[in-house]
């Protein structure tokens, strides 16, 4: 992903390790948020959402971009975090192998 694909204050996915989806989150010019796409609920796919929030469409839990945490419906616990940043004109997340 690039920046100009993500432009400040956007929200994006991306699948990235063959068939995981991430989401993300760009807050400022320089800086980007990143979660895996799976609600901590019961495990559905997080989608970007249409609102402020990203949105599960299985139950209707909400999570707040900015720190992943849960801001309505069932999910009772924060998306799964990973470091991030922008580089020159890529959005860079930095996963566990
Ligand atoms: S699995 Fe996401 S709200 Fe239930």
């Amino acid at each position: 992903m690039t920046t100009s694909e993500l432009a400040v204050g956007a929200k994006g996915t991306a699948v990235l390790e063959s068939d995981r989806s991430y989401l993300f989150y760009r807050d400022s010019e320089t800086s980007v948020k990143a979660y895996r796409a799976v609600c901590t609920h019961a495990g559905c796919l997080v989608e970007v959402g249409t609102e402020t929030d990203f949105a599960c469409p299985c139950h209707g839990s909400s999570f707040d971009p900015a720190t992943g945490e849960p801001t309505g419906g069932p999910a009772n616990s924060a998306l799964e975090s990973f470091p991030a940043a922008i580089d020159g004109t890529n959005v860079v997340i930095y996963l566990d192998s």
